[in-house]
């Protein structure tokens, strides 16, 4: 097989053949293929996209590429859960507690934050003593025993994907459908779960803008796990502004706590009501949604989700103590609200300069290297279409020191847009998809 005649043929814009496609895979997985060919196919990808065919190929190559949890010993139909990626979007810490709590399993491998998006991995972190990596072996005897853990990914979990993501990353090569989708649900399929639903964000601070194009990844996606043989739906929900109240990864515990404790709902918990309901549906525990929903709801009101999260953090090291009292999670030295600059409605928001924001007060990577600080972000007063005067707060920042703290101040400010007219507030919920169809919301 030779690769120049593999970037050559899609260059044209013709298919690509599974034995190409394997080829292409395979080098990306062991170093056989330079670098700069695995690019140069990657731009011809984005630039002339990918068939239906080709794109199962791809994502059955990259999920071969290296191992395949098996969750055959965890009794139950084990169910996962993935959002392409977002800002405030804590759903899982709310979501996994009370899934597990309804007696359906949740064995779900997370990853960090990526560029203006917050990571699973890094908010649990913030748990004093809190581990993500359990052995393979350890993870599946807790989801046994407990019902749910919530580890990073094993290191030979879709190795083509890593090298491929790195390279997409710095060669403007991230936004294309049939590579989104198959970085995702090669790592999905690889991680072994039986049910997976997907939480496809559309708007400004999504990886797809409009919600046709989020709607087209989904079912792409969709179709391709239920290929695949997986039980696989998707929900595309709003990004359009960051979805919990609070951005950083302590905070972002604490806000998952403060709703599992039936202090605070709003966005957060709606959809992660939306998203655990089918959950359950694809896990055997509910016959529709609406039946999936008030389980979820029990769930919550009992106390048993909170209960749930309290075990897996013992489980997984980690000190509970915060579950009690959120005191007891890491907290900034310098606390201060972000004013509004003036008298208006809240037209739209810089989601991803949100993220970016947080990023820089601490609470992302800039480079790999980079050591996260658990207690800065920022905790938004305002959603889009509420009605604020001059010197109302917008947002309160948690920062690690003045400097930074100011900073953070101007950029929310920059951020967030202000009109004189009233605004709509969001839609939060836009689309189901399934493998059958596309219900727009
Ligand atoms: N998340 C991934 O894992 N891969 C992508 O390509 C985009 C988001
Ligand atoms: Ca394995």
């Amino acid at each position: 097989m030779n690769m120049i005649e593999i970037i050559e043929k899609k260059k044209l814009g013709n298919a690509l053949t599974a034995e190409e496609i394997d080829f292409f895979v395979a080098g990306a997985a062991t170093g056989s293929v330079p670098d700069y060919q695995l690019a140069a196919l990657l731009m011809a990808i984005r630039l002339n996209g990918m068939n239906r065919e080709e794109t199962k190929l791809l994502t059955l190559a990259m999920t071969h590429s290296g191992d395949v949890v098996n969750l055959d010993a965890i009794p139950g139909i084990p169910v996962d859960k993935h959002s392409t990626g977002g800002v405030g979007d804590t759903t899982t810490l709310v979501l996994a507690p009370l899934v597990a709590a309804c007696g359906v399993p949740v064995a779900k491998m997370s990853g960090r934050g990526l560029g203006h998006t917050g990571g699973t991995l890094d908010k649990l972190e913030s748990i004093d003593g809190f581990s993500v990596s359990l052995t393979e072996e350890v993870f599946l005897k807790q989801v046994q025993s407990i019902g749910l853990a919530v580890i990073g990914q094993t290191a030979n979990l879709a190795p083509a994907d890593k090298t491929l993501y790195a390279l997409r990353d710095v060669t403007s090569t991230v936004d294309s459908l049939p590579l989104i989708a198959s970085s995702i649900v090669s790592k999905k399929l690889a991680s072994g779960a039986k049910g997976i639903v997907l939480d496809v964000k559309t708007g400004a601070g999504a990886l797809m803008h409009t919600t046709e194009d989020s709607i087209a990844l989904a079912q792409s996606m969709v179709r391709i796990g239920c290929d695949a043989g997986r039980n696989m739906v998707a929900l595309v929900t709003d990004m359009g502004e960051p979805l919990g109240s609070h951005v950083g990864n302590a905070l972002e515990v604490k806000e998952a706590i403060d709703v599992l404790a039936g202090r605070t709902g709003g966005p957060l918990l709606t959809v992660a009501l939306e998203l655990g309901a089918r959950m359950l549906v694809l896990g055997g525990a509910a016959k529709d949604v609406p039946e999936g929903k008030a389980k979820m709801e029990a769930a919550l009101h009992s106390g048993a989700g909170l209960a749930k999260l309290k075990e897996m953090i013992v489980a997984q090291g980690g000190n509970p103590a915060c579950c009690d009292d959120v005191s007891a999670l890491p907290q900034a030295a310098v606390i201060l609200p972000c004013p509004a600059l003036e008298s208006g409605y809240i037209a739209s928001m810089d989601t991803v300069g949100l993220g970016n924001t947080a990023q820089a007060m601490g609470a992302g990577r800039r480079t790999k290297e980079d050591v996260i600080d658990p207690a800065v972000g920022f905790v938004m007063q305002v959603r889009i279409g509420d009605k604020v005067a001059a010197g109302e707060p917008l947002a309160t920042v948690h920062a690690k020191n003045d400097a930074s703290a100011r900073e953070a101040i101007a950029a929310i400010q920059r951020c967030i847009h202000m009109s004189k007219e009233a605004v709509p507030p969001c839609k939060l919920i836009h689309a189901f998809v399934s493998s059958e169809s596309v219900e727009r919301l």
